[in-house]
């Protein structure tokens, strides 16, 4: 790899960029290759990102593939979308609510019709804007979610509702106090207990007000049920965990786990896969860990 990723401070002055940076409206902030100027930094920092990628050769200008599994232009525009998605479910107002479910569905159709299972498998972190985190990972999750179900022969309609149900999966976030969401630091035992419920917040709203199809809605109560039956909100177990919310739950872990936070150092993607790979068959189903491994091109789990 030619690049690496480099804490955003008053070192990368000067320093060329190895990615494009994106503000919070989804427009192009800072081109690949461009030299960070002191306003440039000023800017980032204002907009949320934390790391940033930095060539390595600095005298590089050009860099071709970075292995994305969403092309970038729908990695900038996605999480807008799906933030004023979630917004007109959260309101009462049927016909925005209405209006929202249909952007949902083109939503997850551009994203199933974006995923390139045949690209090279993903080798770069995406880096999250602190304040759009939950929309940016739940793009994630919907991608990586889309990979594991084509790869287990999932036909369309199974991916629309799989993509839908991975794009709504923390929608219950949105009822939680946001001193707790985006709490600096690590939460005390209460604040954790505060989180898990935005599972069954997510779940009842999103059926009782909004009557999102069951299959969806569901997945945002189970999404941190593990296999093991050691999650929650109630312990399921193996095969009585809905097979969506088994794939999600991998798939927002490995992001979740993969990502830029400020409370926890960055783990690279293979640190990533490690963790994923041992904990299949006890958090994780064996056979989504397997389909998963495969992508990253380990067609036998032991060669990790
Ligand atoms: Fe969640």
């Amino acid at each position: 790899m030619d690049f690496q990723i480099h804490e955003l401070d008053s070192d990368v002055l000067g320093k060329k960029l190895g990615q494009k940076l994106f503000s919070p409206k989804g427009g192009l902030l800072l081109g690949m290759g461009a030299q960070i100027k002191e306003f440039h930094f000023k800017k980032i920092k204002e907009v949320g990102y934390r790391s940033i990628y930095l060539l390595n050769n600095q005298e590089n200008d050009v860099l071709n593939s970075t292995g994305h599994l969403i092309s970038e232009k729908i990695r900038a525009s996605a999480p807008i979308t799906l933030k004023s998605i979630y917004s007109k479910l959260h309101g009462r107002d049927k016909i925005q609510i209405s209006n929202a479910k249909k952007e949902l569905g083109a939503l997850a159709d551009l994203l199933i019709r974006d995923v390139n299972i045949k690209a090279a498998p993903p080798d770069i972190i995406d880096l999250k804007r602190e304040k759009d985190y939950i929309y940016q990972h739940a793009i994630n999750v919907a991608a990586y979610a889309i990979m594991i179900g084509e790869s287990i022969q999932y036909h369309q309609l199974k991916l629309y509702d799989l993509a839908q149900a991975a794009l709504l999966a923390d929608f219950g976030m949105l009822n939680l106090d946001p001193e707790i969401l985006y709490k600096d630091g690590e939460l005390d035992e209460e604040e954790v207990e505060e989180m898990h419920k935005h599972t069954m917040l997510g779940f009842q709203h999103l059926s009782r007000n909004c009557f999102i199809k069951g299959i969806v809605a569901a997945v945002c109560l189970q999404h941190h049920e593990r296999y093991d039956g050691s999650g929650y909100p109630r312990g399921l177990n193996g095969e009585n965990i809905h097979e969506y919310s088994r794939i999600i739950a991998l798939a927002d872990v490995f992001d979740a786990y993969t990502s830029d936070r400020p409370y926890r150092r960055l783990h690279t993607i293979d640190e990533g896969l490690a963790y994923i790979k041992k904990y299949a068959g006890a958090k994780f189903d064996p056979r989504m860990v397997a389909s998963f491994l495969k992508f990253f091109g380990f067609e036998d789990e032991d060669s990790l």
